[in-house]
């Protein structure tokens, strides 16, 4: 590591929170800490705290939480050690950083990609928010519904008209490998690189890091008429960028997306602003490819529902039925948008409001799609008809619920004139026949899709209360900390908890760079436990009661599983495990008074 930690405590120490975080959100004074609107997420009403005395944000929003240098690397997008380095400079510290290689940015083999990305995004931003043709390209945006805030959050640029422009602008900064493989420049037959994006609308594509690596341009104003190009063109694949894989703007949606257990899947740019617009921010976009099952992975780490949102035109229709083949394993619902509309020429024909309730309240399952999607063109036709049911009967007998199972028979009976209730509901109950038959060869039963849920903030349980106490007191009272580090009888219940407690006997704090280097989600818990409000002193018995206390939420989990067990094994007929345990149980509740 290139600095120490004393002098990145320093840094820490000599800035205020409120002062950095205030030069970019508007705060106000609330109680004891400062509050105003989130700059991570969209929101009306703030709920971004900013915490003066322990200097840290919190947003009860997007959950997003962290000190002054996790403020700047997620505003800025920068790493950590960028953040450490604009803090020094901030308040005259010169840190004589070593050797380029010995920083960790450049450890990253493909730093140098990304910023060639991020430079490039910023000349691309500066061109569409500072000069002329970006002024008429502004125009545009603003008449496609875009206002300067949501330029500004999807970071929207412009390339302009020329041959080598951002070439002229970035040659000097970068290594020709670099500028080679970052995918923004081709090479001409006499040899000369020019850019690879000329006269378009740029969209930066980011990972799930919010790294941007690569663009999206669409044509705006068709110079000459001679050229005949494609509406969007996208970076070619890169060793950063994997068109099969990445998502536009998951990495803003991501936080969301975990709150919500859903995400919303739409086939364009324009579509994702549209839902953004309407307030809906967990909405991403595959670009311009087909859904690939390494995208359906990639969504699978922050969800199990997908809400498919396609254009309603014949071509999105066939598109959600090819994506319901990749999403197999996911719970899927389907935004039907009337008109042959995309989700942006919805808004622009109704309003935001519109589009937030057709998203929100307009779905049907996949189900129910098939069942429209497989319908006959000519439902006079006979044979049609009975190829028809016997489609949707398969599609229908795998459905869990009963009563959904009748819904569908219902409406298979309403489209075709020749079928009634019954007849289709006989159909029905031979392939029921055939699931049944099926599973009981094979036991394999069709696998509930598992709901992966991430610590939640609030709603925690009396133990994690308790145990978050004690972790909050070993942070701020070393003798408590120097006590129980030497009993090895002594292990947090929480995993999370003891993964922080570990590093804290360990190092005998956490440090920034300890933060800087953990998971989000350990993070998360670690600004949890500073959230407690806890008087500053500690009561008398205070670290003896909490402990008792957590030993008898541990006694009581103990008691529930045992007493599962005494049910299980006399359900089983094991009546010795059963006595064993049952006695075991009466000794252990002797014990807990
Ligand atoms: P707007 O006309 O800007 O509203 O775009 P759209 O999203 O309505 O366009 P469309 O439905 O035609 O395309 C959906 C997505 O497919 C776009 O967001 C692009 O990602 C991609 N796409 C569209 N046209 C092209 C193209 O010509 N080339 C490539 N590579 N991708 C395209
Ligand atoms: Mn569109």
């Amino acid at each position: 590591m290139a600095i120490d930690k004393e002098v990145i405590s320093e840094i820490k120490n000599s800035v205020n929170i409120v002062d950095v975080i205030g030069e970019i959100v508007s705060l106000s004074r609330s109680g004891r800490n400062y509050l105003g609107l989130c700059p991570f997420h969209k929101e009306k009403t703030p709920s971004f705290n900013v915490i003066e005395d322990k200097q840290f944000f919190h947003c009860f929003g997007c959950g997003k939480s962290g000190d002054v240098f996790k403020f700047l690397e997620e505003y800025r997008n920068i790493t950590f050690m960028e953040s450490v380095k604009i803090l020094a400079e901030r308040i005259g510290v010169d840190l004589a950083i070593e050797a380029p290689s010995q920083q960790p940015s450049s450890q990253n083999p493909y730093q140098k990609l990304f910023d060639i990305n991020q430079d490039a995004s910023k000349f691309y931003h500066a061109v569409l928010m500072t000069t002329k043709v970006g002024e008429a390209a502004k125009q545009y945006l603003y008449q496609r519904g875009l206002t300067d805030e949501m330029i500004a959050y999807f970071n929207i640029g412009l390339a302009p008209d020329e041959n080598n422009y951002l070439y002229q602008s970035l040659s000097s900064k970068y290594d020709e490998d670099t500028i080679l493989n970052s995918g923004l420049f081709n090479l001409s037959e006499q040899g000369k690189l020019f850019d690879s994006f000329r006269n378009r609308i740029m969209f930066p594509l980011t990972n799930e890091n919010s790294q941007i690596v690569g663009f999206s341009g669409r044509i705006w104003a068709q110079i000459d008429s001679e050229r005949k190009e494609a509406k969007y063109k996208n970076t070619r694949s890169t060793t950063i960028f994997n068109k099969s894989y990445e998502l536009y703007h998951l990495d803003k949606a991501k936080s969301i997306i975990t709150k919500t257990h859903e995400a919303y899947l739409m086939e364009g740019f324009m579509d994702v602003i549209a839902a953004y617009r309407a307030g809906i921010e967990n909405a991403v976009a595959s670009m311009g490819t087909a859904l690939t099952p390494e995208h359906v992975n990639h969504l699978k780490k922050f969800t199990r529902k997908v809400v498919l949102t396609y254009d309603g035109d014949s071509a999105g229709q066939n598109a959600i039925a090819k994506s319901l083949e990749v999403l197999q394993d996911m719970t899927v619902e389907i935004v039907r948008i009337p008109n042959q509309m995309d989700p942006d020429e919805f808004i622009k024909a109704n309003s935001a409001e519109e589009l937030a309730k057709l998203l929100t309240q307009s779905r049907i399952s996949s189900t129910e799609f098939w069942l429209q999607y497989l319908k006959p063109e000519n439902v006079d036709n006979l044979q049609a008809e009975i190829a028809y049911v016997e489609r949707v009967a398969k599609l229908i007998a795998r459905v869990t619920s009963i009563t959904a199972q009748n819904t569908y028979i219902n409406m298979v009976a309403e489209i075709l004139p020749d079928f009634d209730y019954f007849q289709i509901e006989q159909s029905v109950n031979n392939e029921r026949l055939q699931v049944r038959a099926a599973s009981q060869q094979t036991f394999v039963r069709p696998q509930e899709s598992r709901v992966v849920e991430l610590p939640v903030t609030k709603n925690l349980t009396a133990m994690q209360r308790a145990e978050n106490q004690l972790f909050h007191r070993f942070l701020h009272h070393d003798f408590v900390l120097n006590e129980f580090r030497n009993r090895d009888d002594f292990a947090f219940e929480n995993a999370q908890l003891e993964e922080l407690y570990q590093i804290l006997c360990q190092n005998g704090e956490i440090s920034d760079l300890d933060l800087a280097e953990m998971s989000d989600d350990l993070r998360q818990v670690y600004y949890q436990v500073l959230e407690e409000h806890l008087p500053e002193e500690l009561a008398d018995d205070e670290i003896i009661q909490l402990e008792n206390r957590i030993d008898k939420y541990r006694q009581e989990q103990d008691v529930r599983k045992r007493s599962k067990l005494i049910r299980e094994s006399s359900n089983h007929g094991d009546d010795d495990r059963a006595m064993m345990e049952f006695e075991a149980l009466i000794a252990q509740r002797r014990n807990m008074e």
